[in-house]
């Protein structure tokens, strides 16, 4: 029986370092044990992890017969979600509430988002000014919260909505400093000591936000409107077997996971975006110029199919995955996965980011090369930004839309460069990742679309 590496280093100091410099340390320990090995941490998070696309291909496509995906090992996010969103419901109620949850978020709806990203992308960018430099990532954060709140809760304004992006905001921010970080993998230290303490003012703003959604479900529920097509609207209406309508706990659960992994991983990928284009001025020069071949006031269809767009924004998420890992998988039955021996229980780590930093897949993984995604087709396993399987993001087709959105708006209206030339590098933010420090953009002027193609567009 041949089983995984194991790294041999104490618990403990395995531990702080995938809490410290996840990145570095996975690359550390792939180096020495290859690409499949055993992390040992001291409470979650502890499993095999794995980079070799052949096994994930195995793993992914095996999703609840050889390896299921349950809710239970990812109780790290019960903090934030509660215990009946996706996250952490396992396998029949798992799949039901996936398949109420996606047709929101799949192909032809994405054409009933365009206009409120683009409308939000225009509010944010006009508090932007000619010579002032505005930092990316509270940019993008801005963004991605107002599209998701609106994509969640249909047209939300007034009062509780803005109380509720500001809640949701600052417990995200507040929540993803690597002390609150250490709260989370270390539940001992989970004590409410009053509201000074990190973990009372972390319960506080929940319990904040909590009464804000749900007053708002309260207020649905007493004026139903079927007509509307709203994700809440949606959950609402949805009955199980029995007949049964969601309660309000639940439908709380679900409106949080939605609300924090659809806006938050959007907004760093889409920052980590704005600093490769501006950092490269070959690939600035060759977006823009695919931009501006659409013209004025391009239709969303078309800005989505553009081949180097869509390969920056590959690139983007192959170099630096915001998920740097995906969910565990639980062996169900004895399975030999590529030559090692795994017994029922063995949890299963894909690592995203250590396959995208393959050498054989991608020549020098460090360098950001649009061109990779142009010259050649990667599998569903050797590209794996959204994971795959039972638990594949649900959120990818929207996030890869409002993406390719943001970006063509921004780039198109506006001529930006980095601030400064320091180098960036990923850092963990929560339980993803993030820029190491602040992107600073400087805002030159505005763009004007070149009189060829304007000529393009009138005849
Ligand atoms: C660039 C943006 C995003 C990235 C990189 C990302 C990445 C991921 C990854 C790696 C997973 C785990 C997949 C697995 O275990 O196989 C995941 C799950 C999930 N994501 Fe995303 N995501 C993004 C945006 C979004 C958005 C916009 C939403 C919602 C609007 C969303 C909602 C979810 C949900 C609900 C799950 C859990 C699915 C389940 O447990 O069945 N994500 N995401």
């Amino acid at each position: 029986m041949k089983q995984p590496p194991v790294v041999q280093r104490p618990k403990f100091i395995q531990t702080l370092q995938w809490v410290f410099r996840p990145m570095p340390y996975m690359e550390e320990c792939a180096k020495h044990y290859g690409d499949i090995f055993y992390l040992k941490l001291s409470s979650f998070g502890s499993g095999v992890m794995v980079s070799n696309p052949q096994a994930l291909q195995q793993i992914l496509s095996n999703d609840t017969k050889q390896f299921s995906a349950p809710g239970e090992t990812n109780q790290i996010f019960e903090v934030f979600t509660g215990k009946y969103s996706v996250f952490t419901l396992s396998g029949a109620q798992h799949q039901r509430q996936r398949q109420l949850m996606m047709p929101p978020f799949h192909g032809d709806r994405m054409r009933t988002y365009a206009e409120t990203i683009a409308k939000v992308t225009e509010e944010i960018m006009s508090r932007w000014q000619v010579g002032e430099s505005f930092s990316a990532r509270t940019a993008t954060q801005a963004i991605t919260l107002r599209v998701i709140m609106q994509a969640v809760f249909g047209l939300y304004e007034g009062p509780r909505a803005q109380q509720l992006e500001k809640l949701l905001g600052e417990m995200l921010d507040k929540g993803s400093s690597p002390l609150s970080v250490t709260m989370l993998y270390f539940p001992f230290l989970q004590k409410d000591l009053g509201s000074w303490s990190p973990w009372g003012q972390f319960i506080r703003r929940r319990e904040q936000v909590d009464r804000l959604i749900y007053e708002e479900i309260r207020e649905r529920r007493a004026n139903f409107d079927p007509s509307r097509t709203d994700i809440l609207n949606l959950l609402m209406a949805a009955r199980d077997e029995a007949g049964e309508a969601m309660t309000d706990e639940e439908l709380r659960d679900e409106l949080m996971a939605l609300l924090t992994a659809g806006h938050e991983t959007t907004a760093t990928a889409l920052a980590w975006a704005l600093y490769w284009i501006h950092k490269i001025p070959e690939v600035r020069e060759k977006l823009l110029a695919e931009l501006d071949s659409l013209g004025d006031n391009p239709d969303s269809n078309a800005i989505f199919k553009l081949p180097y767009l869509n390969a920056v924004y590959c690139e983007t998420l192959r170099i630096y995955p915001v998920g740097m890992l995906t969910f565990p998988r639980v062996v169900q039955e004895p399975v030999n996965l590529v030559g090692y021996d795994l017994q029922p229980g063995t949890v299963l780590l894909g690592s995203i980011y250590l396959t995208h930093q393959r050498e054989d897949l991608y020549p020098e993984p460090k360098r950001f090369k649009p061109e990779r995604f142009l010259e050649r087709q990667f599998s569903p396993y050797e590209f794996l930004p959204f994971g795959g399987g039972a638990r594949r993001c649900i959120g990818f087709a929207f996030a890869q839309f409002e993406m390719k959105m943001v970006l063509a708006k921004v780039l198109s209206s506006l001529d930006l460069a980095l601030a400064d030339d320091r180098e960036v590098t990923p850092v963990r933010r929560g339980l993803v990742t993030a820029p190491n420090r602040s992107i600073q953009l400087l805002v030159k002027g505005e763009r004007k679309v070149k009189s060829r193609n304007l000529e393009t567009v009138s005849s």
